[in-house]
């Protein structure tokens, strides 16, 4: 069977995501069997490109490393719904701006596409963090499968992790750094870069979000935790709920005054149960240096799970880049193939 793989936004990760099937095309198939075109590429600013029978992928990369458009390609000038039935998709991946209040757009297209059976992956949190529940209810009733491994924490698989791997533990904490783009910018503070500099240079690296103070006040942690309340404890917290303080009061002085007392200024996330409920936060801390999340530098991410039967398991690794989240979308559409 060919998959026919439709993707909703092509920015830093979208494109990743075509450079990485392009480039394992020929393992994906000798290894997973897993046989795809591309059927269609929609992005706001560069364009529609649909072709049932695929796109070809390598000049449709090739147009956009050097025009950084699809203006070059036919375009296809229908609503997304009918872009989507004309492609003849099976699967979604779905990379459109993060919208944590409202999950628009990506929400109403991961509802077009679940309604008519086709499979969806998203690294888009909004509609996660928003209408998690929901999205799952209308998957098993149209018999679509749903995935979100790149929500939190990019290709690193704690999602994965916490589902299976620990299936039949009881966690009873999670705390760690979920926040690519401020963890960046706290450890170039420490090295003596300006907030500025820092924030403008995770920017180019393709970590902070769209609009970055989704990042640097902490919305982007607190909707990455909201999303882990459900996975790991199946509880609903809204984002606005979660106790929440970002970093744009952290100043150069605090860092040195921290360092030289033998700590590090990390912006921490956490849930943990407690007698009146599960408890919520994101607050910057400050962390010993001889705590493991301490030297967690840049845009690595971190987090140790409490847990009855292992006790505490930490995993690290990287929480934001373009080819780090691409790798989340082809872990989940492997696993939904
Ligand atoms: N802006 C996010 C971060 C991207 O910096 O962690 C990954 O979710």
């Amino acid at each position: 069977m060919i998959n026919k793989i439709a993707l909703a936004g092509c920015g830093n990760v979208g494109t990743a995501f075509l450079e990485l099937l392009h480039k394992k095309r020929a393992l994906l198939d000798e290894k997973y069997g897993f046989k795809f075109e591309v059927t269609m590429v929609t992005d706001l600013m560069k364009g529609t490109v649909v072709d049932p029978n695929g796109i070809d992928l390598a000049a449709a990369l090739d147009m956009l490393h050097k025009k950084n458009s699809f203006k070059g390609f036919p375009q296809f000038d229908g609503s997304f719904v009918e872009t989507l039935e004309k492609s003849e998709a099976t699967i979604l991946a779905e990379v459109t701006p993060t919208d944590l209040k409202t999950g628009e757009p990506g929400l109403s297209h991961i509802k077009a596409a679940l309604s008519r059976g086709i499979n969806v992956t998203m690294t888009n949190k909004g509609p996660v963090a928003v209408a998690a529940d929901e999205l799952q209810k209308l998957a098993e009733e149209c018999g679509a499968k749903l995935r979100y491994e790149g929500v939190v924490m990019s290709g690193t698989p704690l999602i994965d992790m916490l589902r299976h791997g620990m299936a039949g533990c009881a966690i009873q904490k999670i705390e760690g750094i979920l926040n690519g783009t401020t963890n960046y910018i706290l450890s170039q503070m420490t090295n003596g870069m300006t907030y500025a500099e820092a924030l403008e240079k995770a920017t180019e690296l393709g970590y902070a979000e769209a609009d970055p103070s989704g990042d640097v006040e902490g919305w982007d942690a607190a909707g990455k935790v909201a999303i882990l309340a459900k996975i790991a404890f199946d509880k609903i917290i809204h984002v606005g709920d979660v106790k929440r303080t970002g970093i744009t009061d952290v100043t150069p002085e605090k860092i040195k005054e921290s360092l030289a007392a033998g700590y590090r200024v990390k912006l921490i996330a956490g849930l943990e149960v407690t007698p009146l409920g599960l408890y919520a936060y994101v607050q910057p801390k400050e962390i010993h240096i001889s705590h493991p999340l301490a030297s967690v530098e840049g845009a690595t991410n971190a987090v140790t799970i409490t847990t009855d039967n292992l006790g505490d398991v930490t995993l690290i690794g990287p929480g934001a880049g373009r080819t780090e989240t691409a790798q989340a979308l082809l872990t989940d559409v492997i696993a939904m193939a």
